[in-house]
C-alpha cells in the first residue's frame, strides 16, 4: 500500500479519534494518507481526484458514527456518490454509544462492494454516547480508550500486511451482519424510512446571534434569521445545543428523556463486545 484515503464525519469527535489512530499508525509505516473530514467543508473533488488514481494495493478507509442503528446521511450520501472503482481496497469503520450498533458496517460494506471496492477489513469501536454530554455516567464514558487504539492499530497491522499480497484474500460482507436476525431484519425494513427531526426551540432573550451554532452544524443546516432556525438536513447531533455557549437551544425531546430511554435501549441489547475488529 502506497496510498491510504481516510474519510469520515464525526459531529462529536469519537469517529475522527479513530480515523486519526488509523492515520498515525499508517504514516508510521510511510504510507501517504489523504484525510477527508465531511464535516468541516473541505475539498471533496479533490480528494475524489487522488483517489480516482488510487492502486489496487491501496486502501479507502471509510468511518461513520451509527445513529438510530444505522451509518450517518452524510457518509452515505458520500458512498452514494462515490465513483466505482478499478481496483481499490476497503475498510469501514463505526464508533458506536453503548446501545446497539446496529447494522452501520454491513450498511456501508454494502455499498462499497457493489462499487467494486474489496473489503480488506472493519472496525466497530465504544465511543462515549454523544447525547449524553451532561450526564454524570454517560455509556461509553472514556472511549474510545488506549485499549481501544491498540485494536484499532491491530487492525491497521493486518490490512497493511494482506495487502502485501499479490492476489490479497477479502471479508465477505456476512461477517459485517453480526447482529442476532430478528434485530438485523428489523433495522433493515427500517432503511427507507425518512429522519424524523427532533424539533428544537430556541431562548430569544438568551441568544446573542453570534453565530457557533451554524459553524458548529456538519451539514449547514443552521441559518441566522436573526436566530437560529433549522432545516430538514439536520440529522440531530446536537452539535448546535452543545456548544450553544448561553444554552439558548432546547429539544423538545429533553436530554433527560433522551437519557433515560439511552439506559433503557442498553439493558435490552447488552451488545458484546464492545469494540470489535474483523480481519
Ligand atoms: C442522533 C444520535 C443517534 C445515536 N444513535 C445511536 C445508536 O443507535 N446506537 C448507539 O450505540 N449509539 C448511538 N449514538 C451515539 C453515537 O453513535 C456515538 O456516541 C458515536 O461515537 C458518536 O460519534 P462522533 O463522536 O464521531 O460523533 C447516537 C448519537 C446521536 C447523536
Ligand atoms: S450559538 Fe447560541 S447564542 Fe450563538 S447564535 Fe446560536 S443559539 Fe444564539
Ligand atoms: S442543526 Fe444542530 S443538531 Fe442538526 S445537524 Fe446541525 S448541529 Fe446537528
Amino acid at each position: 500500500m502506497k496510498n491510504a484515503f481516510i474519510v469520515f464525519c464525526s459531529p462529536a469527535g469519537s469517529t475522527g479519534h479513530v480515523a486519526r489512530v488509523i492515520a498515525h499508525s499508517l504514516e508510521e509505516k510511510s504510507i501517504a494518507v489523504h484525510l477527508l473530514d465531511l464535516g468541516a467543508g473541505e475539498n471533496l473533488s479533490r480528494f475524489l481526484g487522488l483517489l480516482k488514481a488510487a492502486e489496487a494495493d491501496d486502501c479507502l478507509f471509510v468511518g461513520s458514527p451509527v445513529y438510530r442503528d444505522m451509518a450517518i446521511s452524510t457518509v452515505m450520501a458520500f458512498l452514494g456518490g462515490l465513483p466505482a472503482t478499478k481496483g481499490c481496497m476497503t475498510v469501514p469503520f463505526i464508533t458506536w454509544g453503548g446501545v446497539n450498533s446496529g447494522i452501520a458496517l454491513w450498511q456501508m460494506g454494502q455499498v462499497l462492494q457493489n462499487k467494486g471496492y474489496a473489503l480488506a477489513g472493519a472496525a466497530k469501536v465504544l465511543g462515549v454516547h454523544s447525547l449524553m454530554w451532561q450526564s454524570d455516567r454517560p455509556v461509553g464514558q472514556g472511549h474510545p480508550d488506549t485499549a481501544d487504539d491498540r485494536q484499532v492499530r491491530m487492525l491497521v497491522d493486518k490490512v497493511v500486511e494482506r495487502t502485501k499480497n499479490m492476489k490479497p484474500d477479502t471479508l465477505p460482507l456476512t461477517v459485517l451482519d453480526y447482529q442476532l436476525e430478528e434485530i438485523s431484519t428489523d433495522i433493515k425494513n427500517k432503511l427507507d424510512q425518512p429522519w424524523t427531526i427532533i424539533p428544537k426551540t430556541v431562548d430569544e432573550e438568551k441568544c446573542t446571534k453570534c453565530g457557533t451554532c451554524a459553524e458548529v452544524c456538519p451539514v449547514e443546516a443552521v441559518s441566522l434569521d436573526p436566530v437560529p432556525v433549522f432545516d430538514e438536513n439536520c440529522f440531530d447531533c446536537f452539535n448546535c445545543i452543545r456548544e450553544c455557549p448561553e444554552e439558548a437551544i432546547a429539544p423538545t425531546l429533553t436530554l433527560d428523556k433522551i437519557e433515560a430511554m439511552i439506559r433503557k435501549r442498553v439493558e435490552t441489547f447488552n451488545e458484546r463486545p464492545p469494540t470489535q475488529i474483523f480481519t
